[in-house]
């Protein structure tokens, strides 16, 4: 099952990056090098201690990054089905660790069980939800709650998304960092017709960034939290590239799956 999860998976991560070569960066005005994510800044752990780094011994960064995730259970962690391309015993949840060079502060776990979601739909990259189980529960640690309101995405709010993922050489890029992205309504992504081809849905979709470019979630920062009032309101799915002009990031939306996600939390 895991295997051919992968296998799915493995599609996904072509499609996307297939989408994702065609332009070049265009930089935004107030990127500066000092930036994180791209066109971000430094987090506090203790502004998200339910933000967790998703690493691989596989991975190909030094620091092992390979994903984001959320701590919705001392022993579930919410991450993208896109993430789960290399076997289980690679993984290493990381909890409380700001730079994920210095291993000395946070904790850590195993991965004993991978779920991905079941309408997980690697062509139009719907349901790019995976629910994974940890070995070693990470108890005493704020929990993040799922936002279960479809309405809460709506054009003009603005949810803050975390993450250690890629700067695009702007800043250190295994550094926890955040970002307030304006949610820019479902219009915008269904108005561009690259997105609408990768399958972008209002129903299952938050099309969320800057359209002039130079601020976004990006690689290594997938399957991480996007949070709106203390709540989950998405996680990190794809875009193309990077913080490009006129390519918003696109997250997977909790509210529509939260049901079928809760359902795994007990399990
Ligand atoms: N797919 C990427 C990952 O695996 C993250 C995509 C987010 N991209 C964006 N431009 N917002 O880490």
């Amino acid at each position: 099952m895991l295997k051919r999860a992968a296998a799915i998976a493995g599609v996904l991560v072509l499609t996307i990056s297939g989408v994702a070569t065609a332009a070049t960066h265009q930089p935004g005005q107030d990127r500066t090098d000092r930036s994180l994510i791209v066109g971000g800044t430094l987090a506090a752990l203790s502004e998200a201690p339910w933000a967790i780094a998703l690493t691989s011994t596989r991975s190909s960064d030094s620091s092992g990054r390979w994903c984001g995730g959320a701590l919705v259970r001392p022993n579930k962690v919410l991450t993208a089905a896109h993430c789960m391309t290399k076997p289980i015993g690679t993984y290493t949840a990381v909890q409380g660790r700001a730079e994920l060079l210095d291993t000395r502060g946070g904790r850590t776990s195993g991965i004993s069980n991978v779920w991905i979601h079941p309408g997980y739909d690697t062509k139009l990259n719907r349901n790019d939800f995976a629910v994974l189980t940890l070995s070693t529960p990470i108890t005493g640690v704020p929990l993040i709650a799922l936002e279960t309101n479809p309405k809460a995405d709506r054009k003009g709010a603005v949810p803050t998304v975390f993450g250690w993922g890629d700067t695009q050489n702007t800043g250190p890029s295994d550094t926890f960092h955040k970002l307030a992205v304006p949610d820019l309504g479902d219009a915008t992504c269904l108005g561009n017709p690259e997105y609408v081809g990768n399958g972008y849905a209002a129903a299952n979709n938050i099309c969320a960034g800057y359209l002039n470019g130079g601020r976004d979630a990006c690689q290594g920062d997938s399957g991480g939290p996007l949070v709106l009032n203390g709540r989950l309101l998405g996680t990190v799915s794809w875009g193309k590239g990077c913080a490009e002009k006129g390519y918003p990031g696109v997250y997977a939306e909790i509210a529509p799956a939260a049901k079928a996600l809760k359902a795994q939390f007990t399990q």
